[in-house]
């Protein structure tokens, strides 16, 4: 009990739970009222002042590349260069483990790929990604049609009715059903209804990333599923969710039919073509119900709300830019589909400047902006772009936050124009950076659905790099091309209010404050009103792709 009310308030190290990291030392300028607050307040984002990964980007323009950030006894190193990203997160890989985040998402995706120890990962890793291959992830078109068509039947009634509809909400029912249905086979219907399952399925979420923010680890003080508030909730909406991920498991086994991984590949799985069936059916593979368990938990979590945040994103960003961008964005869909409605995947890779904007929107809104890691032995980073020419040393235990939003917004690596979004951007070389080692950015040297990691060196990770780099990349970006290549085929939208009213705000992706209210319309009933011509970023876009007037 003193043990975990003791680092609860950060003072584990004291208990030689880990050591204080070393490095550069700029200390936290937060008051120590502001500490207090954010201590009594129990989350980071209160600590901070506001969503944490702001915070780190005001002190990277003022401290650079690297700097340790400190509350109190915590203490946490901030990298924000693509040399040491790489380092951490590639070349020197196996010094590193999940570390916090681990500990904050073991409770409710156990080992799970993303907080698995090193030695669970290898095995579940090597199981896991033959499923994603790629017969499957053209049947998964399919689904992210059908699902697409149920999103714009719902846009079509609001349409219809005259109303306002709030985008971040829906783009998330669309997501949380590709997800189910796609993993093990699932319809929560959310799009058309909220059953408890879903509330139970987003309280769950919501746990998890108020964990992720917390500085004190609540939900370890003794019995805390018994009697505090909201963990005796979460207790019961997990109870809930684990049934029902038994009985689809016990389903599945109960059906087996064993076969080899290319058996599978080939196999006609229109009936039930979900990740749980494959790797139920996968030969001589150990079916303990709870690593399938932690497997779908983890994938449901991992894949649901990160795609629905760039939906988000983009739609925000194409609704407040020159309505040019979008424009041509819709004379795209509309070339390449033709008339058809439900794209495919040819569709997909024609529809190139759809894609593009959702990777831009994934460099100005990375999800999660920040990447977590301990180190589990001493380690020393290259120096990158800092001036710290013998490099940063770094003790075992330290933990280290690699800031994806400082890294994507950066000036030295992106230009002048790093904050703008820009989806034309994707289409010209930049490597005007002088961080060392930074070959910059290649147009030429793209492979693939979306300009990655290793196009651009670690400058650009939207789905981080090196071996626990996502498993969900290609079905992410087909996911999110199909339902906003469907949705802007048939409506546009206009903000309810002023962009600016949106509001950011932190939790595992980055959220909306106030939600995406939208008025949506059959396309081509809008006025064009050109906002920013010459000055704002509608006159910057205009300027680069030579559209003027
Ligand atoms: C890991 C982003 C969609 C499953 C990651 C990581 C990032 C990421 C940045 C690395 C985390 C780290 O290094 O700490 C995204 C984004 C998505 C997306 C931006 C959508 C746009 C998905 C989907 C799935 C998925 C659809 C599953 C169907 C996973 C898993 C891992 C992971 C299992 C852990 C991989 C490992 O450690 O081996 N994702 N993801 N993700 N993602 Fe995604």
């Amino acid at each position: 009990f003193l043990y975990n009310i003791l680092s609860a308030f950060g003072f584990g190290p004291l208990l030689g739970m880990a050591a204080v990291p070393t490095a550069e030392i700029q200390k936290y300028e937060g008051s120590f009222f502001s500490f207090i607050k954010g201590v009594l307040g129990g989350d980071l984002q209160t600590l901070a002042g506001g969503p944490l990964f702001l915070l780190l980007a005001v002190y990277y323009k003022k401290y650079g590349p690297v700097f340790n950030l400190a509350f109190g006894p915590k203490s946490f190193l901030i990298v924000n260069d693509p040399v040491m990203a790489k380092h951490i997160l590639k070349s020197n890989v196996d010094a590193y483990d999940k570390g916090v985040l681990a500990e904050i998402l073991e409770p409710i995706m156990g080992k799970g790929l993303i907080p698995a120890d090193p030695e669970t990962w290898k095995v579940r890793r090597r199981v896991i990604v033959p499923g994603f291959h790629k017969k499957w992830l053209n049947t998964m078109v399919t689904l992210f049609a059908d699902c697409g068509d149920r999103l714009n039947d719902d846009i079509e009634q609001v349409v219809k009715r005259g109303n306002a509809v709030e985008m971040e909400e829906r783009f998330c029912s669309v997501s949380l059903d590709i997800i189910g249905k796609a993993v093990f086979n699932y319809d929560f219907g959310s799009v058309q209804k909220e059953s408890p399952v879903v509330k139970a399925v987003y309280r769950t979420l919501r746990e998890a990333e108020h964990r992720s923010l917390s500085v004190i680890p609540y939900w370890n003080l003794p019995y805390a599923d018994k009697w505090m508030e909201g963990q005796v909730e979460f207790s019961k909406d997990m109870g809930m969710l684990d049934d029902i991920l038994a009985d689809l498991i016990n389903g599945c086994i109960k059906t087996r039919k064993e076969a080899s991984v290319e058996e599978l590949e080939e196999r006609d799985n229109s009936d039930d073509p979900s990740l749980l069936r494959f790797l139920v059916d996968m030969r001589d593979e150990d079916l303990s119900s709870k690593q399938l368990r932690d497997d779908l938990m983890t994938m449901l979590i991992a894949g649901h709300e990160t795609t629905a945040a760039v939906l988000t994103w983009t739609l925000f960003e194409l609704s407040r830019g020159d309505p040019r961008m979008l424009e041509d964005i819709q004379d795209e869909i509309d070339e390449v589909m033709k008339g058809k409605s439900r794209p495919d995947y040819d569709d997909i890779v024609a529809m190139k400047k759809l894609r593009m904007a959702l990777i831009e929107s994934l460099r100005l809104y990375p999800e999660p902006p920040i990447l977590i890691r301990r180190a589990l032995k001493d380690d020393v980073l290259p120096a990158g772009g800092s001036n710290l020419k013998n490099g940063i040393k770094v003790l075992k235990g330290s933990d280290i936050f690699i800031s994806t939003w400082n890294l994507h917004r950066s000036k030295e690596l992106w230009g002048e124009d790093a904050e703008i979004f820009d989806p034309t951007r994707w289409d010209r070389n930049f490597a005007n950076g002088d961080v060392e080692g930074w070959e910059g950015y290649n147009a030429e040297n793209v492979r693939g659905l979306y300009p990655n990691e290793i196009a651009s060196d670690f400058s650009f990770l939207p789905f981080g790099g090196g071996q626990r780099k996502c498993v969900g990349d290609q079905f992410a970006v087909m996911e999110a091309t199909v339902v906003m290549a469907m949705l802007l085929q048939k409506f546009e939208f206009t903000f309810t209010g002023n962009a600016e009213d949106v509001g950011m705000r932190t939790g595992a992706t980055i959220h909306t404050m106030n939600g995406l209210n939208m008025i949506p319309r059959e396309k081509g009933s809008r006025t064009l009103t050109l906002r920013g011509e010459g000055g704002d970023r509608g006159g910057y876009w205009a300027e680069k792709n030579g559209r003027n007037g």
